[in-house]
């Protein structure tokens, strides 16, 4: 199987770790291709591997000069200047610390007036500049990757998508009134997930350790999205103690 799993037991480590994981292809001496293409996650799980490649471009270690980046995915009618936008996430914590030129920063356009249109758009962008690299997932407490909720077909591309009532209730905590949480997003689909030369599942805390487990125990199937991964030949999860805690020894 193509799924390699790493304990932390200091989330510090954890981060930094995957930071050496993304920064492998954005060393300033011998990157591993000469023009990266990153796919990237936000929510909270990858914050700190953020602030980890900010620090390690601060000291000179790794360039994004030569890097494209494509983000999993976007809330729609929420416009890039909305705090709560995944676009403003990856300027807060990426683009701006990095100087990272916002043409080569792609995401969905959840602004757009028709998310279905915004959807191929982002594929005609993926083909155009793909694959992917080098692939960072975060998991829902509902197995999801990117925006693909339970029942996804794997087969699935970018596509517009309404929200699980429990991914809506999960990102709450981000906005100041529930009922602000969007109800659809733009995603990149698992199909697109599997095409990236490698990947990284990041995990953290006590309520990814169901999901985690489903995900890299199960037999592969819709129901869990990020079991999909399991079809890949090259995964890595890293994960500390609590998400890892149903997983075994
Ligand atoms: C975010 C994304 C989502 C998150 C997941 C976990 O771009 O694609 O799948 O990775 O919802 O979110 P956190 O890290 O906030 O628990």
């Amino acid at each position: 199987m193509g799924v390699h799993v790493r304990r932390f037991s200091d989330p510090r480590e954890l981060d930094l770790a995957a930071a050496e994981w993304v920064g492998r292809y954005l060393r300033s001496a011998e990157p591993l291709v000469p023009e990266p293409v990153l796919g990237l996650a936000t929510g909270s799980t990858p914050e700190g591997m953020y602030q980890a490649l900010v620090a390690l471009h601060r000291a000179g270690e790794i360039t994004f000069a030569r890097a494209r980046t494509f983000n999993l995915d976007e809330y729609v009618g929420l416009t890039p200047d909305h705090p709560q936008s995944y676009a403003a996430y990856m300027r807060l914590h990426l683009f701006d610390p990095v100087g990272f030129p916002l043409e080569r920063a792609h995401l969905p356009d959840g602004a757009a007036p028709d998310p279905d249109e915004a959807a191929r758009r982002y594929e005609a962008l993926l083909a155009r500049f793909g694959p992917i690299h080098a692939q960072v997932l975060g998991i829902g407490t509902n197995g999801h990757i990117g925006f693909n909720e339970p029942g996804t077909p794997f087969e699935r591309r970018t596509h517009a998508v309404d929200l699980a009532e429990e991914t809506r209730r999960a990102n709450s905590r981000f906005f100041d009134d529930p009922a602000d949480v969007p109800t659809k997003a733009i995603t990149m689909g698992i199909a697109n997930i599997l095409e990236a030369g490698e990947i990284l599942l990041l995990a953290k805390g006590a309520a990814k350790a169901q999901a985690l487990a489903r995900a890299l125990q199960e037999k592969p199937s819709p129901e869990v999205p990020a079991s999909a991964l399991q079809l890949h030949p090259r995964v890595t999860v890293y994960a500390d103690e609590e998400a890892a805690r149903l997983l075994g020894p």
